[in-house]
């Protein structure tokens, strides 16, 4: 067996002698975003170090768990801690917890992020649905292991973040009264922050917010058949957007004032992908 295939149903065996819990949305929640795992009405948890061959994040704030449960009588497994390329993973690491939780019978993956808002009509504080994406400088993470089973080899990505999710996403945000942007994510690699030059490219290149993930578990859950869709909190305008050096602490800081808003809206998208 192919041996990347063969360390993804290794996991998914264990996991399954810890619990039958079948989700149906899986939710990976962005830096500084972490907290939203309390909403969760808890089944069970599983942590990261207790997988065989599984990646254990070391980022500041990314604790490593799975936790599986109920919000608002979804059935989900919500990734707390996210395993970044920048720490040095393979990119078919890095895309191993979306697998699983594809494996584990999640059809819907909602991925969130904290992003610098490229596109100069954004603000500080934003949200934004993601409707299209860019990589730059990051690999493939189709091109370790053979993936045939799972879908195609060679996956249309016209539609990557599916546009119905997408329309029910912002149907339900508006009812709430939240208004969201969409744009386009660029996933870079990282950890550095962008230069101004980079930032002023991947604006002409169509880019609405960067940040340093997304797009390689988007592709990778994409070809496996889940409907994804994703939300950008845009936690700091993009280096040369304004004077001002970016900081991990302006991330964190507008994460943290932006939690409330975070949460309600991820359970409402949660409630209408879900459905
Ligand atoms: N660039 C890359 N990643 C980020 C940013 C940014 O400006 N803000 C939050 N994550």
């Amino acid at each position: 067996m192919d041996k990347y295939v063969e360390k993804l149903e290794n996991c998914v065996e264990y996991v399954r002698t810890v619990t039958d819990f079948v989700p149906s949305v899986a939710i990976v929640l962005g830096s500084g975003l972490n907290n939203y795992a309390d909403q969760v009405e808890k089944v069970c948890e599983i942590s990261y170090r207790d997988i065989p061959g599984f990646p254990v994040s070391t980022a500041p704030g990314h604790d490593g768990r799975f936790i599986f449960g109920w919000i608002r009588k979804v059935p989900v497994v919500v990734m707390k801690g996210r395993i970044h390329y920048y720490e040095g993973y393979e990119i078919s690491d890095v895309v191993l917890p979306v697998r699983l939780m594809r494996c584990l019978g999640a059809g819907v993956l909602l991925l969130t992020n904290a992003a610098g808002g490229v596109n100069k009509d954004f603000h500080v504080g934003n949200f934004m649905v993601i409707r299209d994406q860019i990589t730059c400088f990051v690999p493939s993470p189709l091109r370790d292991g053979d993936w045939s089973a799972y879908g195609s080899v060679f996956p249309d990505m016209s539609d990557v973040y599916d546009s119905e999710l997408a329309g029910k996403i912002l149907a339900a945000a508006g009812r709430a009264g939240y208004v969201l942007q969409q744009g386009v994510y660029l996933q870079a690699s990282g950890p550095a922050f962008e230069t101004k030059a980079e930032i002023r490219a991947f604006r002409t290149m169509g880019a609405d917010a960067v940040g340093m993930s997304t797009a390689v578990e988007a592709t990778a859950a994409h070809q496996m058949g889940m409907r994804v869709c994703g939300l950008s909190c845009i936690t700091n305008m993009a280096c040369g957007v304004t004077d001002r050096p970016i900081t991990g602490a302006e991330v964190n800081e507008t994460a943290e004032r932006v939690a409330a808003d975070f949460t309600a809206l991820v359970s409402l998208i949660t409630e209408a992908v879900g459905k």
